[in-house]
């Protein structure tokens, strides 16, 4: 199994389970180490560059070097038919750009083929004053191969339709199970404070909602298959992933933050067998 071989190469993570290995290393190092054509789906999100607490300050030039060196690597371990979503913000150049997206600067630096942009809305952020408030991020959805790639869009669908019952020649027009969510989605961002914290939120600052992530893996990858987070931050894209039934391995480099994955995946995984157990009980109850 490709989990099994992964710890032979690396060692022993910093959190395991059968499906999932979480370790305390930086992603790039890491990844030079493992063969090539691993892992089905890439969902990350890298620092910005723009002075978070978890960043190191790089000049433009070598942040954009580095982005490319750990995006070939992606390349590399990433099975012939799978993908790469890759979450990217803005920041400013002096002189430049205000807010130029850091996508602009590495398009020519990307071996994968680029199937689209997704614009994420989210409904609240800064205020701007002398520029439109910023609402959006963007998702890249990248394929190594663009005429053999993974797209469950009836995974997906948004049931939400305006009218269900609309026909052309005596046929329903829109799908009944919904219809395709389209390039911009609506999630809120995970949010903190203290009467307005999001359910699922932890102490990381960056946090991803995990619905974002859900249509994500569950449109870009299939059951069992392997999930790539090398910037697993709070381990948005390991609980999903094992919520959805793949197998998850995720990079940190801050050990404070391997520690919230850890609980945030034994709380998780604790949760699902109470849960199991609960049906359990219920079904043998109702069968007495
Ligand atoms: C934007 S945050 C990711 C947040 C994540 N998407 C979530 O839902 O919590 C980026 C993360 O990358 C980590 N990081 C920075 N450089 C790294 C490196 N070289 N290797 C591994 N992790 C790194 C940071 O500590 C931070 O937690």
């Amino acid at each position: 199994m490709i989990l099994n071989q992964i710890r032979d190469i690396l060692g022993q993570p910093f959190y395991y389970t059968d499906n999932c290995l979480i370790y305390n290393m930086d992603c790039l190092q890491a990844l030079k180490r493992l063969p090539a054509e691993i892992v089905w789906l890439t969902v990350t999100s890298p620092p910005y560059n723009i002075g978070k607490s978890y960043e190191n300050p790089m000049i433009l030039d070598k942040y954009l070097d580095w982005c490319e060196a750990w995006v070939a690597e992606i390349y590399r371990i990433t099975r012939p038919n799978g993908a790469f979503w890759l979450n990217l913000g803005y920041f400013s150049i002096p002189g430049r750009a205000k807010a130029i997206p850091i996508p602009y600067l590495l398009w020519d630096r990307i071996p994968f083929h680029l199937i689209q942009e997704i614009i994420w809305n989210y409904g609240a952020g800064v205020a701007g004053k002398k520029f439109f408030s910023p609402r959006n991020e963007k998702f890249l959805w990248y394929v190594k191969n663009p005429d053999d790639y993974t797209f469950n869009l009836d995974a997906i669908r948004d049931p939400n339709v305006k009218y269900p019952n609309q026909k052309k020649n005596g046929k329903l027009k829109v799908n009944p199970n919904g219809k395709n969510p389209t390039d911009v989605w609506q999630f809120s961002k995970v949010t903190s404070g203290k009467n307005r914290a999001s359910k699922e939120r932890t102490s990381h600052p960056a946090q991803f909602p995990m619905a974002v992530i859900e249509r994500i893996i569950k449109a870009s990858s299939n059951s069992r298959e392997i999930v790539l987070d090398p910037f697993i931050g709070s381990g948005t894209t390991a609980e999903v992933a094992l919520r959805l039934g793949r197998a998850t391995v995720g990079f940190e480099i801050r050990e404070d933050y391997c520690r919230i994955v850890a609980d945030r995946l034994d709380n998780f995984l604790q949760h699902q067998t109470d849960q199991e157990a609960q049906l359990e009980l219920f079904g043998t109850s109702k069968a007495v």
